[in-house]
């Protein structure tokens, strides 16, 4: 059986991706000033974005993880999301941001930050590190934002192609010979 090579080219390089963090990290420092952030890390793919940014952020951090999968087979008519592995604190009373790596048709956190919600934090935000506002089926809204990219299949810095690709050090788009 003959399988497609995949080719990866550079989106966003280790040194734009980097810089960009820093600055997030900045931002998030001076808007939280005088409280703790309670870093709400969706697995797998925001684990490496997560780590990075907070390690830019000056403000007492504290840092859980969820995992989320859709329902079913096909995620785009039922928009149904499963939650695989749940927190392991409560976010009672915390300012919590919600740490994810790409959001495209909006589901996921959609679904996520209404079940958050209902959990009573003091406040809850949304942070991605790649936004494709192109494929966007429902709304959310998102406070703080890396880059915004194409509508294009990308890789590394946390994302996967077949689990393969999330340990590159920068961003790249997937395409095959
Ligand atoms: P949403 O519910 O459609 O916003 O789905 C977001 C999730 O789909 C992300 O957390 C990723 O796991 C996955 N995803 C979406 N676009 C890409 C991509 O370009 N590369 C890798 N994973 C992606
Ligand atoms: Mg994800």
């Amino acid at each position: 059986m003959s399988e497609k090579k995949e080719i990866i080219s550079v989106l966003l390089s280790e040194e734009e991706v980097d810089k960009r963090i820093r600055e997030m990290g900045e931002q998030i420092s001076r808007d939280y000033e005088g409280k703790s952030l309670h870093l709400v890390s969706i697995l797998r793919g925001g684990v490496f974005f997560s780590c990075e940014l907070a390690k830019r952020i000056t403000v007492p951090v504290s840092l859980d993880f969820m995992s989320v999968s859709s329902y079913g087979m096909d995620t785009k008519s039922s928009g149904v999301v499963k939650v695989v592995k749940d927190l392991d604190d409560s976010i009672r009373d915390k300012h919590v941001l919600v740490v994810e790596d790409i959001i495209d048709s909006g589901r996921t956190l959609n679904y996520l930050l209404e079940v958050l919600k209902g959990r009573g934090p003091a406040s809850l935000k949304l942070c991605t590190m790649l936004d494709k506002p192109d494929r966007r089926v429902v709304d959310v809204k998102v406070d703080y934002r890396g880059f915004e990219i194409p509508d294009k299949f990308v890789v590394g810095y946390g994302l996967d192609y077949a689990q393969k690709y999330r340990n590159l050090p920068y961003i790249g788009v997937v395409e095959f010979e």
